[in-house]
């Protein structure tokens, strides 16, 4: 049981809501505890195939307001190791979040600002409201976007970030679209069916071979380039003689569904 957040476990899909809608889901260091003990559940879930979907999304007006304001300005009493300590656990938990084996689908609305849009760049698929606000807000408030910048800087590339990091300007949903950050945009009353479509199209892949096509990017992205033949060509061997490879290509040739097909 979680103070600040709400799970729910249903069909392979695993609905988690940040729950503190009064300071609009602001993290601070019991939040960012949560999180990364539900990531490590989450884990351990998929890997067990009992999932193949999260949905995270925001109790009440909003998506997540970022880091919690208060929190972040009591430490300036906490000594440099402290600070260090806090600033780590949180990018462990968004490294945990970025690193599950199993789609991940962000469902905006409101806003998702600072470490909110940082979720929402941990996330493999961003549905936003069509009047979310976004924004990379922390000089905005002498700080800057640390922890999140490796996932950010994944999604936004460097040109968007050196606009949108340095100004702290917030922006919309169809900007956030353009630079990568969210990947669809719909009315505020169609985002539930947006989300569920994207489930829908998730239960329809091999679960494995989603877990291993997610790895595979961070793997590509990480490597020289004149190491990625050996790297993608193992990756897909494997994948071809797999269970569940043989699975979905007999399925194909044989006219039929794929055993996972829900
Ligand atoms: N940390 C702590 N508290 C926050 C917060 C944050 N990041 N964001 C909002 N809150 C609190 C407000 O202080 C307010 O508390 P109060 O009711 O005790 O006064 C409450 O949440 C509601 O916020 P309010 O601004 O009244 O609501 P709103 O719906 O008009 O606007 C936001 C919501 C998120 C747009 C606005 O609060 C905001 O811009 N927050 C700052 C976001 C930010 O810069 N995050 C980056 C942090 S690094």
């Amino acid at each position: 049981m979680y103070k600040f957040l709400t799970t729910a476990r249903e069909n392979g899909i695993e609905r988690l809501t940040l729950n503190r809608p009064d300071v609009r889901n602001a993290f601070n260091e019991e939040v960012i505890a949560e999180l990364t003990e539900w990531a490590a559940h989450t884990r351990e879930a998929a890997e067990r195939r009992e999932l193949r979907a999260v949905v995270m999304a925001g109790a009440g007006k909003m998506f997540c307001a970022g880091a919690d304001v208060a929190w972040m300005s009591k430490t300036v009493h906490y000594t440099e190791e402290e600070n260090l300590r806090d600033a780590m656990a949180a990018a462990r938990m968004f490294s945990a979040i970025n690193e599950l084996p199993l789609a991940v689908i962000g469902r905006v609305q409101g806003a998702a600002l600072g470490g909110g849009a940082g979720l929402a760049a941990v996330c493999d698929i961003v549905v936003a409201s069509d009047d979310a606000v976004f924004g990379f807000t922390e000089v905005k408030l002498g700080i800057i976007p640390a922890v999140i910048s490796p996932f950010a800087l994944a999604k936004i590339g460097r040109s968007a970030a050196r606009e949108l990091f340095l100004t702290g300007a917030r922006f919309t949903a169809s900007r956030a679209k353009e630079i990568g950050l969210v990947h669809a945009v719909v009315p505020a009353g169609e985002l539930d069916a947006a989300v569920a479509g994207y489930v829908q199209e998730v239960f329809t892949a091999g679960p494995e071979a989603v877990a291993a096509a997610k790895a595979l990017i961070q793997r590509v992205w990480d490597s020289a380039i004149d190491e990625t033949a050996t790297i993608t060509a193992r990756a897909i061997a494997t994948r071809r003689v797999s269970a569940e490879g043989q699975e979905g290509l007999g399925a194909f040739l044989e006219k039929r569904k794929p055993s996972w097909h829900a």
